[in-house]
């Protein structure tokens, strides 16, 4: 069978007036080259640091951006492919339905104006999925009650609610259309950490009693670790590490992950104390005017060579399934 979703070498770059006159154009490669599978029922983790592209991209598989080239598409059970790219108007209700995203910020993404039961509606009418008031309701209580929120909640508006509630109310709204597929973006970012792993549990269970695939996005390669069962490290626009979680975190191999690994606690605190940290140097280059060759190449700790700054490395497979984009690994 052919994975859920396939994604193949997008590109979606945002483009810029600059100067005196405004005459010149920039390009900013905000996802630049990205290809991945996501297989049914599984996570796919998507880590890197702020800026490197991660929300772009979800935004992008759920047709917001449009990329400037590449594919996506999406295979369904009954057999057909959906070209999302190109979809007509008949197809883009599917690839609605199937592919939902819930959004970075729960505090701008849902309307203040609204109370819940409009919020958690809205896809209800849109897909004219009931067939009166009282079943839409009814609807949206079953949606409250499958994130942990209560019946009564649904007269209330999104400032009544705490950062943890507002995520799992943005939850219920993506669940609505009953999705093969959920883009997480940062799902736990505007979540204070004591609540932090109730709503990764929450994601868990759902992800399970409902069948779903999910790409999971994060600046925080522990959380990505919890959750996914594959990973993929981005860095300015690009995939520089891909593969099994167990691979990505117990075999590195990209000095990038490496260094974003070395950053992360480690529960026992003797070996906490005599680990090796890798500290990045520099900061986030700018990405309308990144670095030749490796883009990682100005903060790495592993230079190989002059190659590294002339040369971008393509990912490539060394081993089954475990992808590295880096001249450490290329004969
Ligand atoms: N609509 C837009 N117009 C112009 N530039 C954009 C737009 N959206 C994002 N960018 C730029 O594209 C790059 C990637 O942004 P993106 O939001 O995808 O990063 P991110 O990895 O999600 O970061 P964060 O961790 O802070 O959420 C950034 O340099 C950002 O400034
Ligand atoms: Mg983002």
């Amino acid at each position: 069978m052919k994975p859920l979703l396939e994604v193949n070498n997008i590109k979606k770059y945002f483009s810029f007036q600059r100067g005196i006159l405004r005459k010149k154009t920039f390009y900013l490669k905000a996802v630049d080259d990205i290809s991945f599978n996501l297989e049914r029922k599984k996570t796919l983790g998507v880590v890197g640091e702020s800026g490197c592209g991660k929300t772009t991209l979800g935004k992008t598989l759920v047709n917001l951006h449009k990329p400037e080239s590449g594919s996506i598409n999406l295979n369904l059970d009954d057999g057909t492919s959906i070209d999302v790219i190109n979809a007509n108007d008949d197809e883009m209700k599917t690839v609605r339905r199937t592919i939902q995203m819930v959004f970075q910020d729960p505090h701008s993404s849902l309307n203040p104006r609204w109370p819940i039961k409009n919020i958690i509606g809205e896809p209800i009418d849109i897909l004219k999925m009931a067939s009166g008031r009282r079943e839409k309701e009814s609807m949206v209580m079953k949606l409250l009650n499958d994130v942990g929120l209560k019946p009564e909640h649904m007269n209330r508006y999104p400032h009544e609610f705490s950062g943890g509630q507002r995520q799992r109310i943005g939850m219920a709204r993506a669940l609505a259309p009953k999705p093969d597929i959920i883009v997480l973006d940062e799902p736990t970012s505007a979540v204070d950490v004591s609540v932090q792993a109730q709503v990764l549990n929450l994601l868990k269970e759902l992800q399970k009693s409902k069948s779903m695939s999910y790409l999971f996005i994060s600046h925080d390669l522990g959380v990505v670790h919890h959750m996914s069962n594959e990973i993929a490290v981005m860095y300015l626009g690009q995939v520089v590490e891909y593969g099994d979680t167990d691979k990505i975190i117990n075999d590195p191999l990209h000095p990038y992950t490496k260094a974003l690994l070395s950053a992360l606690p480690v529960p026992d605190p003797e070996f906490e104390a005599h680990k090796k940290r890798i500290i990045l140097k520099g900061q986030l280059p700018d990405a309308i005017n990144p670095p030749k060759g490796c883009r990682f190449h100005t903060r790495c700790a592993e230079l190989v060579g002059e190659k590294c700054k002339h040369d971008c490395p393509a990912l490539k497979e060394v081993s089954k399934g475990h992808k590295v984009a880096c001249w450490i690994y290329e004969e």
